[in-house]
């Protein structure tokens, strides 16, 4: 299904995952604020890396440095070995990293299916111009769009919801198309904002198989926030902690639980 292959090393902390993201340095400012401070870890391909830390930590700011929706004051971010800093955020999905955001953005009124089109589109190589002309590249395109969609639609097990408004999902159901949106875009780098968040118990065991299988079946490699603690100890190859806009601690989830700085940080920061 996918253009990726899975690495032969996915085992957990092997060592010989090469980085596919690597986050060097990286500095963001919001007036006085310091929302991230000198933030250094890299993913390694074929990984689910978790990123947690406390409400604020900075999280969803390094997200936003990732997308190039805000510019850091200081330090790299490379895809595959290449700087993002001259990148546009328009450029990012092309380059291939996808994202869902922390409250679903889907566009309501449309259908589900064209929800997702639109995250196939993000790769298509024809412009607006060449679609108005409907050369026959175009509706070729079209075509491959309609199928990358109908494809993605049925690996989150939603096809039958094809054609119903995206409005009239559930939260859970909403999630899982913008999840769908991103894929179609079929991104090397697939970033989590909170997916489980407003989940129930049921529904986040069911998005943790999903997570998994985007990984293992799609071989995308996944960052992935989330306030969970059990979903991303037991998702993640490495676990990455933020607190105050610092990485406090990076390594596999059976050291993170013991790590007296990682408790310590959530220490009276329950969510
Ligand atoms: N657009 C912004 N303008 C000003 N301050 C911001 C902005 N975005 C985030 N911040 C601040 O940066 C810090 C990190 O926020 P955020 O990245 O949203 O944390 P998290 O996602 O880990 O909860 C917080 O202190 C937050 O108030
Ligand atoms: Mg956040």
């Amino acid at each position: 299904m996918s253009e990726t292959p899975l690495p032969a090393a996915v085992g957990p902390q092997d060592g010989a995952a090469p980085p596919l993201l690597e986050i060097a340095d990286v500095t963001m400012r919001f007036g006085g604020i310091v929302a991230l401070d000198a933030v250094t870890f890299s993913v390694g391909k074929g990984r689910i890396v978790g990123l947690i830390g406390p409400n604020g930590a900075g999280k969803t700011t390094l997200f936003n440095c990732l997308s190039r929706l805000y510019q850091p004051a200081h330090g790299d971010i490379r895809l595959n070995g290449g700087s993002l800093r001259r990148c546009a955020a328009s450029d990012i999905a092309g380059l291939g990293i996808g994202r869902t955001f922390q409250s679903p953005a889907l566009f309501a009124s449309m259908s589900v299916l064209d929800n997702v089109k639109v995250g196939a589109h993000a790769r298509g190589r024809n412009g607006p111009l060449t679609d108005a002309l409907t050369l026959p590249s175009s509706r070729r395109e079209e075509r491959e769009v309609d199928q990358a969609a109908r494809a993605m639609l049925a690996f989150i097990g939603l096809e039958d919801a094809a054609s119903r408004p995206a409005a009239s999902l559930t939260l859970a159901a909403r999630k899982r198309v913008e999840l769908a949106r991103a894929l179609a875009a079929r991104p090397l780098l697939l970033l989590l904002d909170e997916p489980a968040g407003g989940l129930n118990h049921q529904e986040v065991a069911a998005l943790g198989v999903l997570i998994r299988s985007i990984r293992d079946q799609l071989g995308i490699t996944v960052l992935l926030v989330e306030h969970h603690i059990g979903l991303v100890m037991s998702l993640s190859d490495q676990v990455v902690v933020l607190n105050f806009g610092r990485v406090i601690a990076d390594g596999p989830p059976e050291r993170i639980r013991r790590d007296p700085a990682v408790a310590e940080a959530y220490l009276g920061t329950r969510h």
